[in-house]
């Protein structure tokens, strides 16, 4: 299976639309992120979910357990293939979450947890209290994370060889910061390769301006693929 989601970060239904139908059998799935949800909600989500690849809806989600489960809930009838959820929220929101998420059976959306931010540096997570050992405080909110049961978690490539080795082979490491050789870095600033994350234990790449701003998205996410394969 191709392992890249395509991040389509727009407001832009019709562009979204256009965009996702070149990419069609060269990306392996859809990053819809909350600038997208706001803007369009459930009814933008079903204009792109009808074209059949599998999405990752990007929400974040971080409240009381009762509510974040009520979120899931009302979620789970457009059934993505992966959801987002805040870590740091604690063990009981993350169980809700998925006790909440475990209703749609086979269906069910996998839930990947939030650590720490890339925006976030060691003065950041100072300020609010937490580990500035960032790497730490990852790792750490992974493991929360996977005992609460979470199917995965958003990390950048770097965290990938640490949160492996604590988290074993099967938990979900879904990977923005991805950079092909031949792609701008923008503002992302310790990017990996697309082979480079796989070969370091990436379940998942996330991946969008490389081929969304490229001058033929098609054929961008083509090139990453048979770079992949
Ligand atoms: O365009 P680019 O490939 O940088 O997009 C990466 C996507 O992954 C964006 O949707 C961005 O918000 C998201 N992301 C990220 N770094 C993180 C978490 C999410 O780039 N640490």
């Amino acid at each position: 299976m191709n392992p890249v989601f395509c991040a389509v970060d727009t407001p832009d239904l019709a562009g979204a639309e256009k965009l996702i139908d070149s990419l069609q059998g060269h990306v392996g799935g859809i990053k819809l992120g909350l600038e997208f949800f706001m803007a369009h909600g459930m009814a933008g989500y079903s204009v792109i979910a009808i074209k059949g690849l599998p999405i990752f809806l990007d929400v974040k989600l971080h409240d009381i357990p009762n509510t974040v489960a009520g979120a899931v809930a009302s979620l789970l009838p457009l059934r993505p293939a992966f959801m987002t959820i805040h870590a740091s929220g604690g063990a009981a929101m993350m169980r809700a979450a998925a006790e909440a998420a475990a209703k749609a059976g086979a269906e069910r959306p996998k839930l990947l947890a939030v650590t720490v931010l890339t925006s976030l540096d060691g003065g950041d997570l100072a300020d609010v209290g937490q580990d500035a050992d960032t790497l730490r405080q990852v790792v750490r909110l992974a493991k929360l994370a996977q005992a609460s049961g979470m199917d995965g978690c958003i990390c950048s490539p770097e965290e990938i060889p640490a949160l492996r080795a604590a988290l074993g082979k099967d938990f979900i490491l879904m990977v923005p910061g991805i950079r092909p050789d031949w792609a701008a870095a923008n503002d992302q600033k310790r990017a990996m390769t697309p082979r480079q994350a796989c070969d370091a234990g990436a379940t998942y790449l996330v991946i969008g301006r490389p081929i969304t701003k490229a001058q033929d998205p098609a054929q961008a996410a083509q090139r990453i693929e048979s770079e992949l394969a």
